[in-house]
């Protein structure tokens, strides 16, 4: 499963990315608004940073203007996936933003057949929010599952790209169920590097190897 950093954070993509697991970003006008810095020069910095997909998202409703928007986004540079919304004239965008070989990510999916239509639509990605659908009551993981089981059936090269992930158990879930991607803050990945055994066994180790007196450099 990929690993894909969503945030805008260029300090955060770089901690990540120095892990050497880092496999590409998600970011979306939030994400923008949070990190205070203009749309354009932090998108092409991180596009410089990381090799993968880097998703930058359009902000029109209507298909003339949101296709001017991806365009432009695409402009940035080479690995941009331009992010539009999973509405109908999101749908048209993408399919004229595939058609002339740009990546394209639907996102605020919510429902098993917004992935279908996404994925009728040509796109690269679909970002189904989890944590945002378990908020009002809903099972964000059966989503997944339910979106792998219908891409499965008809073999559809879209790969699911789950998104608003809030915990490691989101990221575990969506490793079980075959997600092609999981995008999380920097603080989601730093947990997953955690084990209270991990820590207690280093400490147990430590310990007795400073008793032996030993060392190996
Ligand atoms: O990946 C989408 C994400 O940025 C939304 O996350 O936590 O605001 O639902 P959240």
């Amino acid at each position: 499963m990929k690993f894909f950093l969503d945030t805008a954070n260029i300090d955060e993509i770089r901690e990540a990315n120095a892990t050497g697991l880092l496999d590409g970003v998600t970011t979306n006008p939030s994400l923008i608004k949070k990190a205070g810095r203009d749309f354009f020069e932090v998108i092409a910095e991180i596009a410089n940073e990381v090799d993968g997909p880097v998703s930058a998202e359009t902000v029109s409703h209507d298909h003339e203007t949101m296709l001017k928007e991806g365009f432009k986004c695409a402009e940035i540079a080479d690995n941009i996936a331009v992010k539009v919304p999973l509405t109908l004239n999101g749908l048209k965008t993408c399919k004229a933003l595939r058609a002339e070989g740009i990546m394209v990510n639907v996102t605020l999916c919510f429902s098993a057949n917004q992935a279908l239509l996404a994925a009728k639509a040509g796109a690269s990605f679909i970002s189904p929010f989890v944590g945002r659908h378990d908020d009002v009551g809903f099972d964000g993981m059966e989503l997944i599952s339910d979106i792998r089981t219908i891409y499965d059936n008809y073999d559809f090269g879209t790969e699911i790209l789950v998104a608003s992930v809030r915990h490691p158990t989101h990221v575990l879930d969506s490793a079980l169920i075959g997600a092609d991607v999981a995008t999380f803050p920097w603080d989601v990945m730093k947990k997953l590097f955690n084990h209270p055994l991990t820590t207690n066994g280093l400490a147990g180790f430590d310990k007795d190897w400073a008793a032996t007196g030993f060392s190996i450099l």
